[in-house]
């Protein structure tokens, strides 16, 4: 009969002091193929999620093996919880949890049980906490009906679940996670991102992530680093400062997600509501400027009846007046004349 184990001793990271700090490394694979990860250091505080974007090849991956203590680097420095990872993993391990871009490397266990269940069973956790530690990863991320499966059956993005449950069952502080999303159906990307965000928000799990799936980065991330070919780190910031940064996007072949685009194309057409990134924000931001623009064309407007509306019955409105309220707005520009519609048979 097996017992709970104690965590590893305490570890000499100091509360104030980064989870994970990579500074310079440079990598270079038995074929010579150089990875550089240098320019800014890329450094993750307690708490944070941070989210890694950049091109295919660019080294995002092999950050995260450094990390992970995968690779050790022939120049520069990596320390995770304060320890070389490459050296000192077994101090930390518990501490973190991984989900691999190639989900078959970590999956070893013939069914889904008995591979979500290995970590707690390694660690010598006693049979009763093994059941439900294992039994609580699947169903946080809802799939406790495969626990039975065969893990060589299971499809794409059921192995990326089943890998994430493995890495969540030891509960860990840290979270290393290459491409969670690839693969995903939209339901089930939408579920990771509450999953993950709920972890985060209620067990304060620090997160670290490359992921080519801009379109969620608003709601994952608090620091966005961005890589360029070769690995070099050119930039970070908040979500929205990197998405204002159309030169910075082209350069390390980044596109922007939808709503970015179709904000800075609506600003380019006069109409200047900032960059939201999120659909509440761009919903609130469009309703925002439609009462605006009810209010300026129809002074006396009630509530019952906040904006005008057009002979038709549609809400009216106005383009070029919005463009001319505001800071940071472009001038209005003058609307060319409108043609009349053309009648549905209507030939002449
Ligand atoms: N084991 C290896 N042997 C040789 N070269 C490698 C090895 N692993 C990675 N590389 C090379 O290192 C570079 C960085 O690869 P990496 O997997 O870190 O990129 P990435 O940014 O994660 O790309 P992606 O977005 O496609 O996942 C690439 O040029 C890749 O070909
Ligand atoms: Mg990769």
């Amino acid at each position: 009969m097996t017992t709970t184990p104690a965590r590893p001793p305490e570890l000499p990271a100091r509360a104030s002091e980064p989870v994970v700090r990579v500074s310079c490394v440079r990598h270079v694979y038995p074929d010579r193929t150089q990875v550089h990860l240098c320019g800014l250091d890329f450094v993750v505080e307690r708490g944070q999620r941070v989210v890694m974007l950049g091109p295919n090849g660019c080294g995002k991956t092999t950050l995260l093996f450094h990390i992970l203590g995968l690779l050790e680097p022939q120049e520069g420095e990596v320390a995770v919880f304060g320890v070389n990872p490459a050296r000192h993993w077994n101090r930390i391990r518990e501490r973190v949890g991984v989900l691999l871009q190639n989900v078959d490397e970590q999956i070893i266990a013939p069914t889904v049980w008995d591979d979500v269940s290995f970590s707690p069973r390694n660690y010598g956790y006693a049979d009763a906490e093994v059941e439900r530690m294992t039994r609580e990863a699947l169903e946080r991320v809802g799939v406790a009906h495969l626990r039975d499966k065969v893990c060589h059956y299971l499809s794409g993005g059921e192995r990326r679940k089943v890998a994430l449950a493995g890495a969540l069952a030891l509960e860990p502080e840290l979270l290393v996670l290459d491409e969670p999303f690839e693969g995903l159906d939209p339901a089930s990307r939408a579920d990771l991102v509450d999953l993950l965000n709920h972890l985060h928000r209620e067990h304060g799990v620090t997160m670290v992530m490359a992921t080519h799936d801009v379109n969620v980065v608003k709601a994952m991330a608090d620091v966005v680093y961005v890589l360029v070919g070769g690995g070099e780190i050119v930039a970070h910031g908040s979500p929205e400062q990197i998405f204002r940064d159309p030169d910075l996007l082209r350069s390390s072949n980044i596109e922007p997600p939808v709503l970015a685009e179709l904000f800075a194309h609506l600003e380019t057409m006069g109409v200047a509501l900032g960059r939201p990134l999120s659909l509440d924000d761009a919903a609130r931001a469009i309703v925002a400027w439609g009462d605006r623009n009810a209010r300026r064309v129809a002074p006396t407007a009630t509530a019952a009846s906040p904006r005008p509306k057009t002979e038709s019955g549609e809400l009216r409105f106005d383009f070029a007046d919005d463009a001319a309220d505001g800071d940071d707005e472009k001038p209005a520009r003058p609307r060319p004349p409108r043609a009349p519609r053309a009648v549905p048979g209507d030939r002449s």
